[in-house]
């Protein structure tokens, strides 16, 4: 039983990892993507079950990315693998909108192809994950997660035991979780927590973004600030 009246897409703060779902105010275009667009480019919960029908054709791999931000990540990734089908998360309002422009022509919201091999997930990538099979995710990506730095707050890292175990459940023998941050706390974070646990080889970061990786608007901030992003591959047992 709940007596929280703030509606049903805001859980309660303690079980989010996410700050705000909105930022400035949406123009009509961003309203008819979301509307629109994004219903058609949902992941369908009831594929769930045998992901791979989740897609419009067979894919060779499934990926998984957890908080595109913008977009860019995702949107390269999938450019560069046509094959694989990609899962993009984000829960931030605007985000999906820089996403779902780069997809759609403008007056095309609801006719525009969608992509066979791309799908969103407007939800918390949690909620997805408790509902993919065991081993079914080939590779997982977390590209600057929010850092969540005060102590009281750690429980909304993504990086933690009960998300390490939930990550680990759904990607296959042999499959590589990316995961990029420069905030500092969160750094030692990672590092802690990736070696108290036993599902993961969990190397030494790299200090400069690794081949195959690709460039996102938050570490492009971070760089010019001078912080110094960390990039790990943890590889499942
Ligand atoms: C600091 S931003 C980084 C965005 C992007 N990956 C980048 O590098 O530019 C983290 C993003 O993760 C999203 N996020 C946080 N928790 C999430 C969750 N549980 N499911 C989906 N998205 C989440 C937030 O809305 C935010 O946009």
């Amino acid at each position: 039983m709940t007596d929280d009246v703030r509606g049903p897409d805001v859980k309660p703060a303690a079980e989010r990892l996410y700050g705000r779902q909105r930022g400035h105010p949406l123009r009509p275009r961003q309203e008819r993507l979301l509307d629109e667009a994004l219903p058609r480019l949902r992941f369908p919960l009831d594929k769930a079950a045998t992901p791979a029908a989740g897609f419009g054709e067979t894919p060779s791999q499934i990926w998984f990315e957890v908080g595109f931000g913008g977009g860019e990540h995702s949107f390269a990734q999938h450019n560069a693998h046509p094959d694989v089908g990609y899962i993009a998360s984000e829960v931030f309002h605007n985000g999906l909108c820089s996403l779902l422009t780069r997809l759609v022509p403008v007056g095309q919201e609801f006719t525009a192809p969608i992509p066979d091999m791309l799908r969103l997930w407007d939800d918390d990538a949690r909620v997805l994950l408790k509902a993919l099979p065991h081993a079914s995710i080939d590779r997982l990506f977390l590209m600057f997660p929010d850092p969540w730095p005060k102590g009281r707050h750690a429980k909304r890292r993504f990086v933690h035991p009960q998300n390490v175990a939930l990550v680990a459940r759904v990607l296959k023998p042999g499959a590589v979780w990316r995961v990029a941050s420069d905030d500092p706390t969160y750094q030692a974070w990672v590092e802690d927590v990736m070696a108290a646990q036993p599902f993961f080889d969990a190397p030494p970061p790299a200090t400069e973004r690794p081949e195959g990786w690709f460039p996102t608007r938050y570490e492009a901030k971070a760089i010019a600030a001078g912080r110094q992003p960390l990039y790990w591959t943890f590889t499942r047992r």
